[in-house]
């Protein structure tokens, strides 16, 4: 441990520039002369992928844990916790400093290919479960860098897109979770994206680094670049990026010429040079005791456990007719495709960890029953040929109940790749049909990083488990859940909507040459498609149980903001419901979605048992951005609090008036119209009687145009009906028109 002040005295102008770039592509300097010594950091963040030496392009072993989504999908906040304080174990035993992760971006389109990388379309479920991972990540001494700052929601021209977002969706959507996160698990630092915003790079972006981050969040950690992301240096220190990666730094003259030049403040330079600094001690502060403090650490078999346990809880039971689940070990059992046998288990690129122990669903099922059955049904590519169908169909049609493991394949999504369509490749559609033809007790496994078109298939699919990308235990977790050892009690973090063309994002996705415009503003997901009312396949939240549940005797304190429900288990096994508060606002001063979740709560029941559940709501439950007031706020009036088990399955509504001091409204000016005046009770008093006294009411012939008028334009419209100059400047003084 150093003393950064001291320390920054001591520094050459040379080693100070130098020390804002990494030294290599994981690592930042060392200064040996004054004893600082070098950060170590590496990408994840759903398990450690450490560069293997000497082996270009290979990492280093670790445990793959399901991918941010499919945790998401736990909506356990606990369990993502316990993960990432795992995954931080493992950082620990491998020298690692800084975990590049969690990413907390938003998912305005189903069709992005990093989206597996993310928790939800939802910003709230989003900070929940990137609360619980940085604090369990950093409890081990480890610490979390959010990505990608800030609206880097696509994969096509990743690297110069143009994000154009207005106001209220930034604050509102997409920089909600990092705001949440670094008020509430003050992660060490903030990676700056590749993209633009509103015209403005990120990695230059005052507004975005200085004014939000640091002024109106009070970040004190370090903020670093995507790699290779700072497009202009002198600026990028300038604006608010620390540090520059990856390393070696080529751009330190240019630095230097920009302090000689004015262009740079040294003081702006020190700034920087202490962010890396503190962080460079933080990280060695902590490995001092990560010596003494191994012991406490968990060893590789539990870390799997886990890593199955949080995929078991992530897994998602879409449909269940026909009892086609859980599997009847007695029967014969045909399992299909070769997904079964080298699983979809994460996503490709930068996050892909080199997964230790990696489960698959025909072994794991193969261990539990012998009467087995299998046939490839398609080549890993997804490509299938008459005789891998015929194969398939052959063995379903001999055996009792059908598997079939099916899903994206790994080059259609992924790190630079957004998807092109949402649905399954076509082989595969084919072959379940198939496949259901010769056999109706069909179960079909579905493997995807974001949401699925499952409209074709649904008919002949008794049965969906949806498991995302579920990491190194998906396999087992599969066959727990198939085979009814588990009660599957995921919940969808995503909206499945029934076709692509419904989702908000369906024409300006991904955009243009340079630009990409977020004009579905703060509707994205089901705040899009609960307030058009459209039909979905499988709505945000959703997810069935071998088990039901029921929920009675909701209440609402308001002094405390805490919602009760009692849930009950009315079925014959033990499950796990996830009680979901959603917030509708009667009505607003500017438009809001129908509904939006502010809280949820995960019940484990046995058979028969009831529980109360309690979720405290907290000061993000009724407030919205206000654009002209520039920050979030809530307004008195009446709102519905939704308690149910997806937000298309609402179980119990209270009606409550929620009382607020903030005015959200601007008060009507005389450039506001007539009609504006009417409509708001502060004004409305004035026109009214006025307009009584000239007769010029609801049954006068011209009322239509005259509501449209600007309040101000009377004076010269009013002669035309015949009103003399009296009336206009008894009109300009009641009305204060100048
Ligand atoms: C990705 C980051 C990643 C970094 C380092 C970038 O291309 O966008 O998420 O952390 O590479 O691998």
């Amino acid at each position: 441990m150093f003393d950064v002040g001291d320390v920054l005295k001591d520094l050459t102008r040379q080693e100070k520039v130098r020390l804002l770039c990494g030294k290599d592509e994981w690592q930042t300097h060392e200064v040996e002369r004054l004893g600082i010594p070098s950060m170590r950091m590496t990408d994840g963040a759903h398990g450690v992928r450490l560069a293997k030496d000497g082996t270009p392009g290979a990492s280093v072993e670790a445990t793959a844990f399901p991918v941010e989504a499919t945790m998401a999908s736990t909506w356990n906040p606990k369990l993502v916790q316990a993960a990432a304080q795992a995954i931080g174990d493992e950082c620990r035993s491998l020298r690692v400093h800084l975990l590049l992760g969690p990413g907390v971006n938003g998912k305005r389109s189903p069709l992005a290919g990093r989206n597996f990388e993310y928790f939800s379309e939802d910003p709230f479920l989003a900070s929940e479960m990137a609360v619980a991972f940085v604090k369990g990540l950093q409890s081990r001494g480890v610490g979390a860098c959010l990505k990608h700052y800030v609206g880097n929601e696509q994969e096509t021209r990743r690297l110069v897109v143009n994000s154009v977002i207005s106001e209220r969706p930034l604050h509102e959507i997409y920089l909600f979770p990092f705001a949440r996160v670094i008020k509430k698990a003050k992660p060490w630092a903030v990676m700056a994206a590749y993209n633009s915003v509103n015209g403005t790079t990120c990695t230059n972006h005052t507004f975005l680094l200085t004014s939000i981050l640091r002024e109106r969040l009070g970040f004190k950690g370090l903020v670093l670049s995507d790699w290779g992301a700072v497009k202009h240096k002198v600026a990028a220190h300038r604006e608010g990026l620390d540090l520059e990666m990856p390393g070696p730094g080529r751009r330190d003259a240019e630095l230097l010429k920009g302090l000689e030049s004015g262009a740079i403040q040294e003081k702006t330079i020190d700034e920087r040079v202490s962010r890396v600094l503190e962080a460079v001690n933080a990280a060695n502060t902590v490995k001092e005791s990560w010596e003494q403090s191994s012991a406490e650490a968990i060893d590789s078999k539990a870390r799997h456990d886990l890593a199955v346990a949080v995929a078991q809880e992530g897994l998602v039971l879409l449909k269940n007719s026909k009892r086609a689940l859980p599997l009847d070990k007695q029967k014969t059992t045909a399992l299909i495709g070769q997904f079964a046998g080298s699983p979809r288990y994460q996503g490709t690129g930068s996050s892909r960890v080199a997964a230790k122990n990696l489960t698959n669903a025909y072994d794991s099922c193969r261990a539990r029953q012998k009467n087995i059955l299998w046939a490839a049904g398609y080549a890993m590519s997804g490509k299938s040929t008459d005789s891998f169908v015929e194969e398939a169909v052959q063995a379903a049609a001999k055996a009792d109940q059908v598997v079939f493991f099916t899903g994206t394949t790994e080059d259609a999504e992924g790190e630079g790749v957004d998807r092109a369509s949402l649905l399954l490749p076509p082989t595969h559609s084919k072959l379940i049909e198939a496949l259901y033809r010769a056999n109706q007790k069909l179960v079909v496994v579905l493997y995807s990083g974001s949401a699925l078109e499952t409209r074709a298939i649904d008919p002949h699919a008794p049965a969906i488990l949806y498991a995302g990308l579920p990491g190194e235990g998906g396999g087992e977790a599969v066959a727990r859940v198939l085979y009814g050892e588990v009660n599957p009690s995921g919940k969808l973090s995503e909206t499945f909507p029934e076709r692509l063309e419904h989702n908000p994002t369906y024409e300006t996705f991904p955009g243009g040459r340079s630009d990409t415009k977020y004009t579905e503003g703060i509707f994205v997901g089901y705040r899009y498609y609960d307030t058009k009312k459209l039909p979905v396949q499988y709505p945000f939240g959703f997810g069935l149980s071998y088990t039901s549940f029921k929920f009675s005797s909701s209440d609402y304190e308001s002094t405390t903001r805490v919602v009760t429900v009692t849930v009950t288990n009315t079925g014959a096994v033990a499950g796990a419901e996830v009680v979901q508060v959603y917030i509708h606002d009667e009505k607003s001063t500017y438009r809001r979605p129908e509904q939006e979740l502010k809280g949820f709560a995960k019940v484990f029941l046995g058979p028969g048992e009831k529980k109360k559940v309690s979720i405290q709501l907290d000061e993000t439950a009724f407030s919205y951005f206000v654009t002209h007031l520039g920050r979030f706020a809530e307004e008195s009036g009446r709102f519905e609090i939704r308690i149910g088990s997806s937000s298309r399955e609402i179980h119990e509504i209270l009606c409550i008036c929620h009382e607020s001091d903030t005015e959200c409204r601007v008060l009507p000016t005389v450039d506001d119209t007539v009609h504006d005046w009417s409509g708001d009770e502060r004004t409305a008093g004035v026109v009214e009687e006025l307009f009584d006294e000239l007769e010029l009411g609801k049954g006068h012939p011209m009322w239509g145009i005259v509501q449209g008028l600007p309040v101000k334009s009377l004076p010269a419209f009013l002669p035309s009906l015949g009103f003399d100059d009296v009336v206009v400047e008894e009109v300009k003084s009641r009305l204060n028109i100048p």
